[in-house]
């Protein structure tokens, strides 16, 4: 295989097939027949370099003479599109589709466009759907595969950093719908996901910066190891495009990649525990990126999350001047703002009700207590005055005392297409 190497964290827990056990009364109270029914599915995740440099053989393995559909996003359509269709020129039955869906129209209308393409190519049912391209094109497939024949298996090769380390290794995807963040989706794990740093060198650098957000969130609640070379070469990956020092760049992403895969495989369906410490940076950030209009990216909104939820940790007492000073300082070095002007403290104390049914009940806020420590709060301890007073706590170190709109270019509002 070339140069290629499989992350040991295989999470899709090998369980035994269905089971049925019946009853042989007909008693109210009990049902007829009782199904006992689990996935036997793996999930491989491997790093290589130039996924389809026509000498490397593991995305065509990974597809073992399957037909397949391959849905690009549109820059890895622009950037790659021919030499992606050269690499499967000799393989099975390819056919090829490009996702024109950024943030604000990754609904499920991109799903139903993509589950009609693979009707109308005649996609079987074992054929996977391979993505190959950011989030948004990774969760639009993953969800198109698992609705498509009511599930047909699914590869990701992701190209962004936050595809790298996050949103093409885990186990759901989802799309927006309404005015609510990721509101439909499933579980249904990749069968594998190729990670290739080399897609780094094209990405532009804010989009290194947004993904750097999802790096720094491992970091400060599991990692300090990690955090550490965070600081010493983040900025330097950033401006070269992940390409420079190229052991940090492929050290940092494998870390991340493994200690994500790590926290997922304890809890992969989300039913065993609704405190998980990577949500991290996921409690304010939705609603952040939905009233921005998407205009601010989703590590940025992490990011925001990030200050917010250390600044909290801070002012309750649980994280030292210090600590909270080093994870501040690493996110604006990325360039990355750490409040958004059009937040309010009302508005987001209105949307964590939202929060506290998804998780099952209470907030579960991931605060950091140290670098590479955290703890959950509780809905109980976020009053909206505490919101409101961290909040400006942020607004001041950013903008010193001018009126927040004075800086509101922090936030760029150009796209990323
Ligand atoms: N399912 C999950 O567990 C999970 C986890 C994290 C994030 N997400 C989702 O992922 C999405 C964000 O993903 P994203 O940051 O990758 O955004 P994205 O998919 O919108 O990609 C960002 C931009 O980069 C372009 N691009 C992709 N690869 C490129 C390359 N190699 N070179 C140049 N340009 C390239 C894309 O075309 C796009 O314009 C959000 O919708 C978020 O909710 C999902
Ligand atoms: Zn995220």
């Amino acid at each position: 295989m070339w140069n290629s190497r499989d992350i040991e964290v295989t999470p899709g827990a090998r369980c035994s097939g269905s089971q049925i056990s019946a009853s042989s009364t007909l008693d109210d109270a009990e049902p007829v027949v009782r199904l006992a029914s689990r996935l036997d599915r793996a999930h491989h995740v491997t790093m290589t370099r130039d996924a389809f440099a026509p000498g490397n053989t593991l995305v065509r393995e990974c597809l073992a003479g399957r037909d397949a559909l391959v849905v690009m996003s549109p820059s890895v359509h622009r950037l790659y599109g021919p030499r992606i269709k050269d690499y499967f020129a000799d393989a099975a039955d390819v056919r090829f589709m490009t996702l024109r869906r950024t943030e604000a129209s990754k609904s499920l209308d991109g799903v139903v466009e993509v589950t009609e393409r693979a009707a109308a190519v005649g996609l079987r049912r074992t054929s996977p759907i391979v993505a190959v391209g950011g989030g948004v094109c990774t969760d639009i497939s993953g969800l198109a595969a698992a609705l498509h024949r009511r599930g047909v298996p699914h590869l990701n090769v992701p190209t962004t950093l936050v595809g790298l380390v996050d949103a093409g290794i885990g186990t759901k995807n989802a799309v927006n719908h309404g005015r609510r963040k990721s509101a439909l989706g499933t579980f249904h794990p990749p069968e594998h996901t190729v990670l290739d740093i080399d897609f780094l060198g094209t990405l532009p650098r804010r989009q290194l910066a947004n993904g750097l957000a999802e790096i720094i969130k491992l970091a400060v609640v599991k990692d300090r190891p990690l955090f550490e070379i965070l600081t010493r070469y983040g900025m330097r990956l950033v401006d070269s495009g992940f390409r420079k020092p190229v052991r940090a760049a492929e050290e940092i992403v494998r870390r991340a990649a493994v200690g994500m895969l790590a926290e997922l495989a304890r809890n992969q369906f989300e039913i065993a525990d609704f405190r998980r410490k990577v949500d991290f940076g996921h409690t304010f950030s939705p609603h952040i990126e939905v009233a921005s209009g998407h205009s601010v990216l989703h590590g940025e909104a992490v990011a925001m999350d990030i200050a917010l939820s250390a600044q909290i940790a801070h002012t309750l007492g649980l994280l030292v001047d210090a600590d909270l000073e080093r994870i501040l300082t690493m996110l604006e070095a990325a360039g990355l703002a750490l409040t958004w002007p059009g937040l309010s403290a009302d508005a987001l104390a209105a949307t964590l009700p939202s929060i506290v049914e998804h998780r099952n009940g209470d907030l579960h806020l991931v605060v950091p207590t140290g670098i590479g420590t955290c703890e959950f709060l509780g809905a109980d301890d976020i009053s909206t005055a505490l919101l409101r007073s961290s909040m400006a706590t942020l607004t001041r170190r950013t903008c010193g005392d001018e009126a927040p709109s004075v800086r509101r270019q922090t936030v760029s509002t150009s796209g990323g297409q």
